[in-house]
């Protein structure tokens, strides 16, 4: 009986603190926002070997009554994997910390720097709307970034400009890292087109990248007004603003990075059919290429299903998207008139989708 009793104390206990962390999981993203607002990362890389905490609190921007604060950010931080953490063997009360693979992403001075994305997701704007999420169950609003801001997510972009700027900033230093993936091992995959127009291109990160490896290709970066507004193109690259549900710029092959994730399967078979037609003006038997994830039917690893579950639940709340097995995306290119595609996952979570009438 007393056995059972512990056994029934011990399995409260552990639902208790599932419960307790799954409510502080935020804990984690603030204090890492916090962590690369005070820069720390940069300051340990910029002393170049393990950093003790008193240098560490020397070179920081605080008020100095909360110096003493801390190593308890640090200890957590160096908990979720963002530094190691490394004795001195003459001074065993002071630690010294260390970047990880992780902080050193988010560097300032990292070509592939991961922190404006991490400004832009964890800015109020875009989080506010997560406390929207049951009442926009319960309305019939689009979003619950609408329910928040009563205006839809690209909408909002085009009315506020440091929005607009943090957005893009942030999806630009995204493509970064898939750019140089995308170039280096899916090369056949520009080789035989003339003109590609990268839909949705953002400020034109990929674009650039691929206009600069495949001279060949005439390559148009196509987004909304306030996005490639004042945007200076080059030899074989020009920016062109429109809207992709109207009409898409003419050619032979068509860009949607992290683009059709932000719709339903609706407007992204509108989005297909204006591509077709995009196509078809050109004369020539083109291609879709798109790079997206394609999520897994069943739990293969912890950490990347749960990315997986965050990008699809963040499509829902910000956009009217999801993120889309490989069945999924199937229906839908097929119910926009395309015939054959191939899945090629060589970008980690993300994989290369090319279809073709
Ligand atoms: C998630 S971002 C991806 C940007 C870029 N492809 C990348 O991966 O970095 C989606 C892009 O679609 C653009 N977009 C949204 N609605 C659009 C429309 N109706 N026509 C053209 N572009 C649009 C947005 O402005 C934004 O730049």
């Amino acid at each position: 009986m007393e056995s059972h009793n512990e056994e029934h104390a011990a399995k409260l206990l552990r639902a208790q603190s599932h419960i307790w962390n799954h409510v502080f999981s935020f804990i984690n993203s603030m204090s890492l926002k916090c962590t690369v607002d005070l820069g720390i990362p940069d300051i340990i890389h910029n002393y170049g070997q393990p950093m003790p905490l008193s240098n560490l609190i020397a070179s920081l921007p605080i008020n100095s009554s909360k110096t003493h604060f801390i190593h308890r950010l640090m200890r957590i931080m160096i908990h979720s994997g963002f530094f190691s953490q490394h004795s001195d063997t003459h001074n065993d009360l002071e630690v010294k910390y260390a970047l990880t693979d992780a902080s050193l992403l988010l560097l300032k001075t990292h070509p592939m720097n991961v922190a404006p994305f991490l400004q832009s997701m964890l800015d109020p704007i875009l989080t506010n709307p997560w406390n929207q999420l049951s009442n926009w169950f319960r309305n019939d609003d689009l979003t619950p970034f609408q329910t928040a801001h009563r205006k839809l997510f690209w909408e909002y972009a085009g009315s506020d400009p440091n929005m607009n700027n943090l957005f893009n900033d942030a999806m630009a230093s995204d493509a970064k890292l898939v750019t140089s993936l995308v170039i280096e091992k899916c090369k056949g995959v520009f080789m035989r087109s003339e003109t590609l127009v990268d839909v949705g291109g953002g400020t034109g990160t990929m674009g650039k990248a691929i206009a600069k490896s495949f001279p060949q290709l005439e390559c148009i970066v196509f987004d909304l007004p306030h996005v490639v507004a004042g945007l200076q193109g080059g030899e074989n690259l020009k920016y062109v603003a429109g809207d992709m549900f109207e009409t898409i710029p003419p050619a032979d092959a068509f860009l949607f990075k992290t683009v059709l994730h932000d719709w339903s399967d609706e407007e992204c078979v509108n989005i297909l059919k204006k591509c077709k037609e995009a196509m078809w003006k050109k004369g020539k038997e083109g291609k879709v290429i798109i790079i997206e994830m394609v999520m897994d039917n069943e739990k293969k690893d912890d950490e990347s299903f749960e990315t997986q579950l965050f990008f699809d639940m963040l499509m829902m709340v910000l956009v009217t998207g999801k993120e889309r097995n490989e069945k999924e995306w199937f229906k839908l290119i097929s119910s926009a008139g395309f015939n054959n595609y191939k899945i090629t996952p060589v970008l980690g979570l993300k994989s290369l989708i090319e279809i073709y009438p």
